[in-house]
């Protein structure tokens, strides 16, 4: 049976070039892989106030989340960190306190700017939150993309070979990272959250 995996876009824009990369992400997935996005849109702003009491948004979210067998996060970088909307995400999805939905969820961490460094200094960040919410994170390979419209197509198509491969090669380590975390892990993995 494939494993369910939800992938969350760091960006808003509707142009969004992590949008064009999770899209060729999922192309070059492996059959063991299902992959559904999951929404960030619509979520409020994060306020503790508002944890017992959170909008529907809010839970579907954390449904979605906890619903899933492992978490890719497709993001850019905004001024060196994680974009804003994305880390809201992942703080109503860390609460309210015991209520964890990432908690040994494995998790897998990409990125593409139109930078040189492709996000580098965004998934050193987002390890670190990673790490504090006790999420499993694939450490190799490490995925930092430099976006050029002529390698990547709206549709998920990859002209470039070499790119192609990397990408297929990563997804591929992800499924089997997924597999490793859920073979100790399982079952019930979701349903025990810190
Ligand atoms: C507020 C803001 C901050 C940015 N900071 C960075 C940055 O720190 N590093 C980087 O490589 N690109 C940075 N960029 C450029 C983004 O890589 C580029 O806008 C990219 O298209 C964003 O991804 P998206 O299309 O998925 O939204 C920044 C863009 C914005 C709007």
């Amino acid at each position: 049976m494939a494993h369910r995996i939800g992938y969350l876009v760091g960006s808003l824009s509707h142009d969004s070039i992590n949008r064009v990369l999770a899209t060729a992400l999922v192309r070059v997935a492996p059959p063991s892989l299902e992959l559904t996005e999951i929404s960030i849109r619509d979520l409020p702003l994060y306020n503790r106030d508002d944890e017992l009491t959170p909008a529907a948004a809010v839970t579907t979210f954390k449904e979605a989340i906890e619903g899933s067998d492992g978490l890719l996060l497709v993001s850019p970088e905004y001024n060196r960190s994680i974009p804003g909307p994305l880390k809201n995400a992942i703080d109503w999805g860390s609460r309210p306190w015991g209520h964890n939905s990432f908690a040994r969820l494995p998790t897998g961490i990409i990125g593409a700017s139109t930078g040189a460094i492709g996000t580098a200094v965004m998934q050193s960040s987002m390890r670190s939150v990673l790490s504090f919410l006790n999420a499993p994170q694939l450490n190799a390979p490490e995925a930092y993309i430099t976006f050029t419209p002529e390698v990547f197509g709206a549709d998920g198509s990859i002209s470039d070979a070499g790119t192609e491969e990397f990408l297929t090669h990563y997804m591929s380590e992800y499924a089997a990272f997924v597999e490793r975390v859920l073979s100790v892990t399982a079952p019930g993995h979701v349903g025990d959250r810190d």
